[in-house]
C-alpha cells in the first residue's frame, strides 16, 4: 500500500517509535496522520512541532483502554492505515512479578489493539480497503523470560492478527503484525543490550506496508530469531530461556 494521500492514525505517539511514526508518514506524503496521545503536555508538544515543520500530524486524546476516546478518534472517520503501535512492557518472573503489571500489559497490548480493530476496521470493510498494522515483536514468536508476560502479550496480538486477517482479508483489508527486538526507547531504557534505532525502525515498517508484507521482522536480530525458529526450536528456546529476571 502506498503511504501517499494516505489518512493514518498511530496509537501510543507521544513519545518512542510512535511519534517517530508519525512524523515518517507525513514526511512520507501521508494526507492525515492522527497521533494518538494520552496527556494534554503530549498533545501540545506534537501539535507545535508539526506546525514547526508544516506536517499534517493532528494530534488526538487517546488511550487505547478507554472506550470513549476510541469512539471519538472512530468518529473522525475512515483511516487507510491503523497502526496499533502503544504498549506497555513489565520485568519480571511471572511467578512472583506483580500481577497487575501483567494485566495491564494484555489491557494495552492485546485488548487494546482488539478494541481498536474493532472500532476502525468497519469503516474499512466499507471502503473495500485498509491496513492494520500491530506492533508486536519477534519474541512473540519465542518467550524471552526477563519479559515473560510482555512477550505473552505480544504473541496474543500476533495470534489476533491472524484471526483478523482470516475475517478481514477477502474484504480489502490487510493486516501485518510487525516483529522488530530492541529498540532504543524509554521501554528498553534498562537494557544493556545492541538496540535498534527508532527512524530505522519506522522506515522498515513503511517499507513493508508499501510491500505489503506478512508479519516480518524488523531488524537482522529479529531475521536471524525467525530463521533459527525455523531450524532449530527447541535449541532455540533454551538459549533464550537463559535470559531471565
Ligand atoms: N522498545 C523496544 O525495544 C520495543 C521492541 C519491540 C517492540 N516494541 C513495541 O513498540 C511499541 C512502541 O514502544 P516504544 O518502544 O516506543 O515504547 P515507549 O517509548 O515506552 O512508548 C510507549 C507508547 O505507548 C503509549 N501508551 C502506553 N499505554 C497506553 C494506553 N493505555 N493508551 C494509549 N497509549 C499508551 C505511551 O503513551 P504515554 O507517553 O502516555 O505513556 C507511549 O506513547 C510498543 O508496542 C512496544 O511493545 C518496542
Amino acid at each position: 500500500m502506498d503511504i501517499k494521500d494516505r489518512r493514518v492514525l498511530i496509537t501510543g505517539a507521544s513519545r518512542g517509535l510512535g511519534r517517530t511514526l508519525a512524523f515518517a508518514f507525513a514526511e512520507g506524503g501521508a494526507r492525515e496522520v492522527f497521533a494518538g496521545a494520552r496527556q494534554a503536555q503530549d498533545i501540545e508538544k506534537l501539535k507545535s512541532e508539526a506546525q514547526a515543520k508544516a506536517l499534517p500530524i493532528t494530534p488526538i486524546k487517546l488511550d487505547v483502554t478507554i472506550e470513549d476516546e476510541i469512539a471519538a478518534a472512530a468518529a473522525l472517520g475512515f483511516v487507510d492505515i491503523l497502526v496499533n503501535n502503544a504498549g506497555v512492557a513489565g520485568y519480571g518472573n511471572p511467578l512472583q512479578m506483580n500481577f497487575e503489571t501483567a494485566l495491564e500489559e494484555m489491557n494495552v497490548n492485546y485488548f487494546g489493539a482488539m478494541r481498536m480493530a474493532r472500532a476502525f476496521a468497519p469503516a474499512m470493510v466499507e471502503h473495500g480497503t485498509g491496513m492494520i498494522v500491530n506492533v508486536a515483536t519477534a519474541f512473540a514468536k519465542i518467550n524471552l523470560p526477563l519479559v515473560g508476560t510482555y512477550c505473552a502479550s505480544k504473541a496474543a496480538l500476533l495470534s489476533l492478527g491472524q484471526a483478523l486477517r482470516a475475517y478481514l482479508g477477502d474484504r480489502g483489508v490487510q493486516v501485518m503484525t510487525v516483529m522488530p527486538t530492541t529498540i532504543d526507547t524509554d521501554m528498553s531504557k534498562g537494557a544493556d543490550v545492541p538496540k535498534m534505532t527508532r527512524e530505522f525502525v519506522a522506515g522498515e515498517i513503511l517499507r513493508h506496508i508499501r510491500e505489503e508484507t506478512i508479519d516480518p521482522p524488523i531488524g537482522a536480530e529479529a531475521e536471524g530469531i525467525l530463521e533459527g525458529l525455523l531450524k532449530d526450536p527447541v535449541a532455540m528456546e533454551k538459549m533464550i530461556g537463559q535470559i531471565r529476571a
